[in-house]
Order: C-alpha cells, then structure tokens, then sequence
C-alpha cells in the first residue's frame, strides 16, 4: 500500500485513501514537519555540539530547569513515537499478510506506543533534580537497569551492523545480475527502501532511548552508568548510522511530501534522491568526525 501511494504525484493523491488511513497519511506528513525541527535539532545538539556520552545527569537536569526545553523534549517525544508507531503500523499492513497476524501484531504496536508514551511523559514530568542528585530513590541502585540498557545498545549495534551488511550484500547481487530487487526497481524504490529501513531503524533505536532516560528518575549514577555506554567504540559507528538514517529519512520525507504536493517535486524527485543522499553523506561524516575525534582519539 504505502510504497504506491507515496511517489505517485499530485496533491490529491490521498483521495483514496480510506477513513483512518487517511489520517494516518496525512498525520506521518505533518508530524515529519514537526520532527524536522524537533528531531534534527535534536540530533544536532546530542551528536555534533556534544556528543551522546555527554548526555549525563548534569546535562538533562540543566537542560530540563527550562520550561522550553522540557516543551521541547515532549513535543520530540510525542512526534516521533506516534510517528514512528504509525510509521510501524504501516509497514506491519504492508507485509504481514495472514490476518490473524497483522491484527494481532498492530495490536501489540499500539500497545507497546502508549507503554513508551505513558514512560516518555512520566520521565519528562516527574524528574526531580534534587531526589536523583541524592540517589536517595527507591530504585537508587538499580544498576542491572543500566546493564539491560548496555546490552540492549550491543544487542541493537549488532542489529544494525548485520542488517547493513545484508542490505549492501542484497543491492549489490541484484546489480550485479542485472535483476531488479523489487518492481520495477526504479530510482524510487531504492529510496523508498532506504526511507522505511532507516525509519524503523531509528523507532527501535527511539523506544530503547526512552527507557534508558527513564533511568534518570532512578538516580544520578545509575543514570550517568547506562549512558556511560555511548563512548564504547563498539557502538561509535551504530551512533554515526543513526545520525545517517535521520537526516536520510528526513530528507528523502520531505522528498515525498514535495512529490505529494508539487509539480515540480513529481519532476525533480530523481535529482531530489540524489540531493538527499549527497547531504546525508556530509553531515553524517561531519557528526562521525565529532563523535571520534571526541571519543576515539
Ligand atoms: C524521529 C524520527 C522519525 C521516525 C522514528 C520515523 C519513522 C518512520 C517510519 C517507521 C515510517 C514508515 C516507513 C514506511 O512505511 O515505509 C515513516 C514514514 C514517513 N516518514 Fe518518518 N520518521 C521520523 C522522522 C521523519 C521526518 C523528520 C520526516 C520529514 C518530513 C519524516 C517523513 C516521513 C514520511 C513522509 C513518511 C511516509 C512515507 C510513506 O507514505 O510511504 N519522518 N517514518
């Protein structure tokens, strides 16, 4: 369903589209907007003015003493993961066939959002400063919380470093036959393959952030124990993938709302691809010259 609908031109392209799919259209659309401000700017200030190991306790709670920055990190919060689940939803439509399953495995994704919703706003709007600062909380020395969310970033590093492997080995062999992956395996396909890899990619990654800055209502060492793992190497080039796949999946969004709406956009997609993989390319070599000259080096 989505693959067809989305690089078809023209703005009524939504026409048919029904009830709640609709919605959904155009929900991704808006939110993606938002999430161009909301997210990059996010990924901005965590990956090239500082980098993710120095997201420590000192820096929320320094960053959260504003009511603009905890407005900020809510309006992230709520964009990106209804944006992300409805993103997950699509992808569920688009390829569990039995019906049983797809019912069963949307239910779960609705499930699984409002969980990480419900924690998300939990942790912006109950953090306290003073509590954390005197590790006096009931879960103070949880520090096997902090080791889940170690593992959990080697467990999604191997994750994404296997999967790149494979996409790479998967294009390249179609090349090399001179097959075509999928359909008419067009320009547009590549970039709808990149735009759905790199947005569930990035969901995952999202609903493992939560929970480890949920830990910051633990306690300050907890906390700044989990996100220690950042600077490990073997998770640098998983943090410079992540940068990639958000200003990829940005760009190539904003590609597909300007198909959606313009003309013009229908006309230029081709060169529009391959503006939004030249741009990715040099901010995500930017961010990992940060992330290992700070880290590495
Ligand atoms: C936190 C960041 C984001 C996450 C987690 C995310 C995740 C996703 C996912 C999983 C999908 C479904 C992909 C598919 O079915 O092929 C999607 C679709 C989409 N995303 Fe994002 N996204 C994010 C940010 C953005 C941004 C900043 C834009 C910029 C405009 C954007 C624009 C879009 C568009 C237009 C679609 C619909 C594509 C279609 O109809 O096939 N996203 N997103």
């Amino acid at each position: 369903m989505a693959a067809v609908v989305s690089e078809r031109p023209n703005s009524d392209v939504s026409a048919g589209i029904p009830g709640f799919d609709r919605a959904v259209w155009y929900f991704l659309r808006i939110s993606g907007l938002a999430l161009v401000i909301l997210a990059c700017g996010h990924v901005i200030i965590t990956h090239f003015i500082n980098v993710p190991s120095e997201t420590t306790f000192d820096f929320v709670a320094n960053r959260w003493a504003s009511p603009f920055w905890r407005t900020f990190d809510f309006l992230l919060l709520f964009f990106a993961l209804w944006h992300g689940m409805l993103g997950l939803r699509m992808i569920i439509t688009d390829l569990i066939r039995p019906a049983g399953w797809r019912v069963a495995l949307n239910g779960l994704n609705w499930l699984v959002g409002i969980i990480f919703f419900a924690l998300g706003v939990v942790t912006i709007f109950a953090f306290d400063e003073e509590q954390g600062r005197s590790n006096a909380g009931p879960l103070a020395d949880a520090f096997w919380v902090a080791d889940l969310i170690k593992w959990s970033l080697y467990l999604f590093a191997v994750a994404t470093y296997v999967g790149a492997a494979l996409l790479v080995i998967y294009v390249l062999r179609h090349i090399s036959l001179g097959t075509r992956p999928i359909y008419r395996g067009d320009l547009g396909q590549y970039a709808w393959i990149l735009h759905r890899v790199a947005g569930a990619g990035i969901v995952f990654f999202l609903l493992v952030h939560i929970v480890d800055i949920m830990l910051i209502g633990f306690s300050m060492e907890v906390y700044d124990e989990a996100v220690s793992v950042y600077a490990a190497p073997f998770l640098i080039p998983m943090e410079i993938a992540l940068v990639g796949a958000v200003f990829y999946h940005t760009l190539n969004g904003l590609r597909i709302i300007l198909i959606n709406f313009s003309k013009r956009g229908l006309h230029l997609q081709k060169q529009l691809f391959w503006a939004a993989l030249a741009v990715t390319a040099v901010l995500t070599a930017i961010s990992g010259w940060i992330i290992i000259q700070h880290e590495l080096l």
